[in-house]
């Protein structure tokens, strides 16, 4: 293990004030998303979406990374340049999704625990081999009347700990993802138990597991009331509860948190990193940024709508989501400015 060039991967993804970019929906995501908005459900309709994504010009001056799907990472552009060598090209450091996806917990209803463990050693040498720099798996936590069990926090931490050491020891910036999720009534109260309760867990099982916390990034979600909880708490206030829920968990060695967006619309996703950088930054150990999938890329995809015709418009959708949320790094995004055709 290279520890030095594990800890500066794991510094460059936060720099500058820029953030990661999640394009790594599975197929059965990526489809959804599509079906969803009319777009053909194909290889050759994701081929041309995540093209448009990766010759967007301009897109590393917010963008430090990007992180890719199997089916992606072996993708080239209509003229024969790898996807991958595209985004270096373009500065941006090229990640890899290793897990195989939440599937039903055994013993755990209502449950999932995230698989992809068997044949990881192998499968992370290949994505390295290729030029992939760091790699993200994701473990969901439900919260429900009696949910999440112990059972299922303690899989999915000790699944999380396991990757982050075998990407660590291929070269492999581990993204350490447990994603409590927003579907629900519960409270933001709720949400904030869970998170620091998983959070906990997720930690003590990394350094058991050797895992070197300056070379990773943590990727969780913010503290949230359930999205059909009738109480939504401000964006002051969701600032605050999940900067206090993460300076709870999180170890000062860790260099950044980079947060997922889950279902936020793309504003409330770049006003709620903004109000945490501008309410708490001066005082926190870890850069605070983001790893959006949905709050950086639905516009743009709403806009190409599969079509040839809309690229340059999607394209300007996109960096423009990617430029809000760098702002929002610098406690400089307004909602106001949005409209204002910058
Ligand atoms: P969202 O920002 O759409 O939640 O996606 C981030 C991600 O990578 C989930 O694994």
């Amino acid at each position: 293990m290279n520890t030095q060039a594990l800890i500066d991967t794991a510094d460059a993804l936060v720099a500058d004030d820029k953030g990661i970019l999640a394009m790594d929906e599975s197929i059965p995501t990526c489809n959804k998303r599509f079906a969803a908005l009319g777009i053909p459900q194909t290889e050759a309709a994701r081929h041309a979406y995540r093209e448009l994504i990766v010759t967007t010009r301009g897109l590393g001056e917010y963008i430090s990374g990007a992180i890719l799907f199997d089916e992606t990472i072996r993708q080239q552009t209509k003229t024969g340049t790898p996807f991958i060598e595209l985004l270096a090209g373009a500065g941006i450091i090229p990640g890899i999704k290793v897990d195989a996806g939440a599937k039903a917990m055994a013993g755990h209803p209502g449950e999932k625990i995230t698989e992809g463990l068997d044949g990881l050693r192998e499968r992370v040498t290949e994505y390295v081999q290729m030029g992939a720099r760091f790699a993200k798996w994701r473990a969901v936590i439900v919260i429900g009347d009696h949910l999440p069990s112990r059972g299922a926090i303690e899989a999915n931490a000790q699944a999380l700990a396991r990757y982050a050491a075998l990407c660590q020891e291929a070269g492999l910036v581990p993204i350490v993802e447990p994603e409590v999720l927003m579907d629900g009534e519960h409270s933001l109260e709720r949400c904030f138990q869970v998170t620091e309760d998983v959070l906990h867990v997720v930690f003590n099982q990394l350094y058991m597991q050797g895992v070197m916390l300056e070379g990773m990034i943590l990727k969780p979600n913010m503290v949230l009331p359930g999205l059909s909880c009738t109480r939504q708490e401000t964006v002051d206030e969701v600032a605050d509860a999940t900067v206090k829920c993460l300076k709870r968990a999180v170890p000062a060695a860790v260099p950044g948190i980079t947060f997922l967006s889950g279902g936020q619309s793309p504003e409330r996703a770049s006003a709620h990193l903004n109000a945490m950088n501008g309410r708490h930054k001066s005082h926190l150990p870890w850069a605070l940024s983001f790893s959006y999938g949905r709050a950086l890329q639905q516009y743009a995809m709403e806009i190409w709508a599969g079509e040839d015709a809309n690229v340059a418009e999607a394209q300007q959708a996109l960096l423009q989501r990617a430029r809000c949320n760098r702002d929002a790094r610098r406690n400089e995004y307004h909602v106001a400015l949005e409209t204002s055709g910058r």
